[in-house]
């Protein structure tokens, strides 16, 4: 069996190696896991802080003055570049660091990586919190998105790699899960600070500087994971965290596992140029296509711009604020059903009853839209609430099939030497989709109207077929037996490890 090496395996592999489920594991999960609370926190507040007023009409007044025009088309009122900007900017920071981040990972270390994260968002929750102008705000955005980055990259990678195998994919799924927690809290801050007047939107994201200073100070007492000193010649000391965290003296078998990963990954010189071969197709194109598929089911419309959809339905400020809340505690909750269905039901059984409760959801929500909310009126109440529960359906199916599995799915379908750079590839392509729906979506409102819906439920109607069709299931197979039983078996894909016609690297 291939030695397992990075976020996913590494010092993981599927070899029962002795250890307890230890304090210290614990310990240093939570605490890294404080960034997905950072990345979570982040999504959930722009929505809430571009629905306030005060923070409207101090940087978009514009947009303030469109809002309250009563002419002004219901559709059309929020689609400002600059407004989307302000959500979007920091995806597209995050996908620069979180290529950079890949090699700080590498060089120095998960630890230092997450620490580096905690002090580019505690800059940024300063200049936002602060912030006095637009160039102050977007700024603010991109150090945030340089954290969101750092971040994403190594936290995973954290907990995998101090985890033992058996308790790997819950933990990560787990990482999900603080995302959510992350949207929700941002969620109730919001509505708490709407009512604060003129300065309620930088209590809001000043906010996120708690989750930043638990992770910065937590992380200085965290220790680098073994795989990580190894990977960095620090041997004596890995083999003496290894015996910490798995608190067990019986380590040797899992030791050699990671000196031998390690070697086989220095023996490897193009990364990326192995992800080109033939027989890295599947699951290149499955891994990436898993995280544009899980962007184009158009859950991020809802968890940046639900307050301002509920307003454009009618509702006034706070019933949009508090309705964040609600589908941000149904993001929370259902994500349990994930944790505890994936490895019972599978990876596709809910990746396809998902896609058809989302259809059906965003249809309906089209069609009430398309025929009570025009230009100027405002939607009967009882199709309001009807919207909103719709949403919530959708939100469910989401949390528990292509959320957790978008990052999931990508994360262990890679055989060992192209494992880190495919994931690589999978984590940036979220940040380049997060980035167009968040910059794109308030102009496609604009044009599109309720039309926006049926676009999103045709995306879906392509995933659904991917899941059922193409997408092999993953549920119960070692990670390093993956090409063998699942790619290698699959109707489609087996055509692709033809060894007549590899391609040589
Ligand atoms: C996605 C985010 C999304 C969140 C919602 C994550 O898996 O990557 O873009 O906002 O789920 O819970």
């Amino acid at each position: 069996m291939a030695p397992a090496i990075t976020s996913v395996s590494k010092g993981g592999g599927d070899v029962n190696f002795p250890a307890k489920l230890t304090k210290q594991v614990v310990v240093c999960s939570i605490i890294a896991a404080f960034g997905g609370l950072m990345f979570g926190y982040d999504i959930g507040i722009s929505g809430g802080v571009t629905s306030m007023d005060d923070f409207l009409l101090k940087f978009f007044p514009d947009v303030y003055e469109k809002k309250h025009r009563v002419k002004e088309d219901n559709y059309c009122k929020y689609n400002n570049q600059k407004l989307q900007l302000f959500t979007s900017s920091l995806y597209l920071a995050a996908v620069v660091c979180s290529f950079l981040a890949s090699f700080c990972c590498k060089k120095l270390g998960r630890k230092r990586t997450m620490q580096m994260a905690a002090a580019f968002f505690f800059v940024g929750v300063i200049l936002n919190a602060a912030a006095v102008n637009l160039p102050m705000l977007i700024i603010g955005r991109l150090c945030l998105g340089a954290g969101v980055g750092f971040g994403n990259q190594a936290v995973p990678l954290f907990i995998s790699e101090i985890a033992p195998a058996k308790y790997r994919g819950g933990l990560n799924i787990c990482f999900q899960m603080l995302i959510t927690v992350g949207i929700l809290i941002a969620n109730i801050v919001n509505y708490l600070t709407s009512n604060i007047h003129p300065y309620g939107w930088r209590i809001s994201l000043g906010g996120a500087a708690l989750p930043a200073i638990f992770l910065g100070l937590g992380s200085l007492l965290i220790v680098e994971t073994p795989a990580s000193l190894i990977e960095r010649d620090q041997t004596e000391e890995g083999l003496r965290v290894l015996k910490k965290v798995r608190g067990v003296e019986d380590v040797e078998k899992e030791y050699n596992e990671i000196l031998r990963a390690t070697e086989t990954a220095k023996k490897i010189m193009h990364p990326f140029r192995n992800l080109m071969k033939r027989s890295s197709f599947p699951q290149l194109f499955c891994g990436t296509i898993m995280q544009v598929f899980q962007q184009f089911t158009g859950i991020n419309v809802i968890m940046f711009y639900a307050p301002v959809l509920f307003q454009t339905m009618g509702f006034g400020g706070n019933v949009s604020l508090l309705s964040a809340v609600v589908t941000g505690s149904i993001n929370c909750l259902s994500t349990l059903v994930a944790i505890f269905g994936v490895d019972k039901i599978g990876r596709r059984f809910l990746l396809i009853e998902a896609a058809i409760q989302m259809l059906i959801s965003q249809v309906l929500t089209g069609a009430i839209l398309a025929t009570n909310l025009h230009s100027t009126n405002a939607i009967p109440k009882l199709y309001a609430w009807i919207v909103m529960f719709l949403i919530c359906v959708f939100v469910s199916g989401f949390a528990w099939s292509w959320g957790p599995l978008g990052w999931l799915i990508p994360s262990e379908i890679f055989p060992l030497e192209t494992r880190t750079s495919g994931f690589f590839f999978a984590v940036s392509m979220n940040m380049i989709c997060t980035f167009i729906i968040a910059q794109a979506f308030l102009t496609m409102l604009c044009h599109m109207r309720s039309g926006i819906f049926f676009f999103f439920a045709a995306w879906i109607v392509v995933m659904g077929s991917f899941a059922a069709f193409l997408l092999p299931e993953t549920k119960g197979i070692p990670i390093d037996e993956m090409n063998e039983r699942a790619w290698k078996k699959h109707w489609f894909w087996r055509r692709f490890f033809d060894y007549g016609v590899e391609s040589q690297v």
